[in-house]
């Protein structure tokens, strides 16, 4: 006898919504299962013979029946021999409690981040929101650019790693990465960063904050020192955070980091530099003061993690030899990355790891992440090996080196005593310092009214800012839009000082 319950009118209503491309067991498997998860059909709600049902929704039996093993083997239904199929005892999913609870849909609201069910670690993180507040992006906004970037050279050589589909290179990567790149970086770190070490101490991650994470767990407990560059890259602060250890900001000043300015009983686990383009200041590192770092690291027994994020883009003179260069007791981890001087979001980075840390850094490496892209990493050997990465380093130097000159040049007129570029010739960025105590954010937000984006140094620091200026990129973006940004933001600051 016809059984003209609500269970065929809510499963004739899903078919008449369902997406028409789905095989219908799906569509009945879905319906069943909404219904019971959205406490539509209740536990012990017995449901209608795969027959009856069958012949109701115009389906062929062996659907419903499939459907209905599916549901069973999940737990949705349960059998009793004898007297049907039911909705079982455990199946509906607990009813939201009270008013306001959880949707399910992941709801933020901005400004309450307090309210979030995080952890006190993710809320931590949640209230960072580092990357859209500090990133340097181009001054000109709009579309980036990447057009220096080889692209048709790149698509090549991944194309060939791709069609000699070599089984080892689909498996995950073993070994901190594919050995060719591994020893194409390191001859490349050896001749032109001075670096110490060989092949076996090369480990390739998925950029550098990628390697930062690794460090920080390995080398750090919760709760540990780790001294870092006061004003800071924000983006080894928020790993740093994430790891629950302990931010000890030590001031920068015209020789980088200086040790002597830490709190008296501060003895760091971690030092974290970037010596030789310090950011966000572009100051490099001295002679003297990376001597008196390393001489602290090895009495104290700390790592030094040394981020070597754009040495490759140094306007004058020769690039800068690296720090792990003169460290003579293996207390370094220097850290490289190809998001700089390639593009970003190739995101493969790597380290130089003292001898000793290779294997647990191996092993972690792959408990922790199970890397593999070795086909990418395949590419990006012969992209080395075969010279092309020598001439596209040449090809940006040259290329940034114009761009930051017409920069230069647009903001010379504002440029004197009150207003001066603090920085070295290098890297993707400039400095353009003001008298201290000047209020940078708002000259910063009167840049940005006019379409002109900039970020206030002052921002960076972690303690109280001790100096004032503007951080003004100029990476990825066409030059003459890079120069006329130039010019209004001279003019901005000629009437701000
Ligand atoms: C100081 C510093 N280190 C490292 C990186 C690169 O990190 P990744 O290799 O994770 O892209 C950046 C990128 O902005 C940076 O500014």
């Amino acid at each position: 006898m016809r059984q003209a319950t609500p269970t065929y009118e809510m499963l004739r209503a899903a078919f008449a919504d369902a997406d028409s491309d789905l095989p219908r067991y799906r569509v009945l498997y879905q319906a069943i299962r909404e219904s019971i998860l959205g406490h539509r059909l209740l536990p012990g709600t017995r449901l209608p013979s795969t027959r009856e049902l069958a012949r109701e929704l115009g389906l062929s039996r062996n659907t419903v029946l499939s459907t209905f093993e599916g549901l069973l083997a999940e737990g949705f239904l349960s059998a009793r021999a004898g007297s049907g199929t039911f909705v079982a005892q455990a199946a509906a999913a607990p009813r939201p409690r009270g008013r306001g609870a959880a949707t399910g849909s992941g709801e933020r609201r901005p400004g309450a981040v307090g309210t979030l069910p995080l952890s006190q670690r993710g809320l931590r993180l949640a209230e960072f929101r580092g990357g859209s507040r500090f990133e340097i992006q181009p001054l000109c906004g709009g579309d980036v650019d990447f057009t220096l970037f080889p692209i048709k050279q790149w698509q090549r050589l991944q194309s060939r790693q791709l069609r000699m589909a070599r089984p080892e290179l689909l498996d995950y990567a073993a070994d901190g990465g594919y050995l060719p790149l591994r020893q194409a970086i390191a001859d490349y770190v050896r001749v032109s960063r001075a670096v110490r070490g060989d092949v076996e101490q090369v480990i390739v991650t998925a950029g550098t904050q990628h390697s930062l994470d690794l460090c920080a767990q390995l080398l750090a407990d919760v709760g540990d020192r780790v001294w870092v560059e006061d004003p800071c890259y924000w983006g080894a602060r928020c790993i740093f955070e994430s790891c629950d250890l302990k931010i000890e900001p030590v001031a920068v000043d015209g020789d980088g980091m200086n040790p002597a300015t830490a709190p008296g009983a501060s003895r760091p686990k971690l030092i974290y530099l970037t010596p030789s383009n310090q950011y966000p200041t572009g100051v490099p590192m001295s002679l003297a003061r990376r001597r008196s770092v390393l001489e602290l690291a090895t009495r104290e027994r700390a790592w030094i993690l040394e981020d070597d994020y754009d040495s490759e883009l140094r306007y004058s003179g020769r690039p800068l030899a690296s720090l792990q260069g003169l460290d003579t007791e293996q207390r370094v981890v220097y850290l490289g990355t190809f998001s700089k001087v390639l593009y970003p979001g190739i995101k493969i980075g790597y380290m130089v790891v003292p001898a000793p840390l290779v294997e647990p850094f191996r092993s972690a490496l792959y408990d922790l992440q199970r890397p593999g892209q070795l086909t990418v990493q395949g590419a990006l050997a012969e992209f080395i090996e075969r010279g092309y990465f020598a001439s596209h380093i040449r090809r940006v130097r040259q290329a940034y080196a114009e761009t930051r000159a017409l920069l230069v040049d647009a903001l010379q007129p504002a440029l004197g005593d009150a207003a001066w570029i603090s920085s070295q010739s290098a890297g993707l960025h400039l400095v353009i310092r003001l008298p201290d105590r000047f209020d940078d954010q708002r000259l910063a937000e009167s840049a940005a009214a006019q379409g002109v984006r900039v970020s206030a140094l002052s921002r960076y620091f972690i303690g109280a800012a001790s100096a004032s200026g503007l951080v003004v990129g100029y990476g990825y973006a066409p030059s003459e839009k890079v120069a006329r940004c130039g010019r209004a933001l001279a003019q901005l600051l000629r009437s701000a000082l």
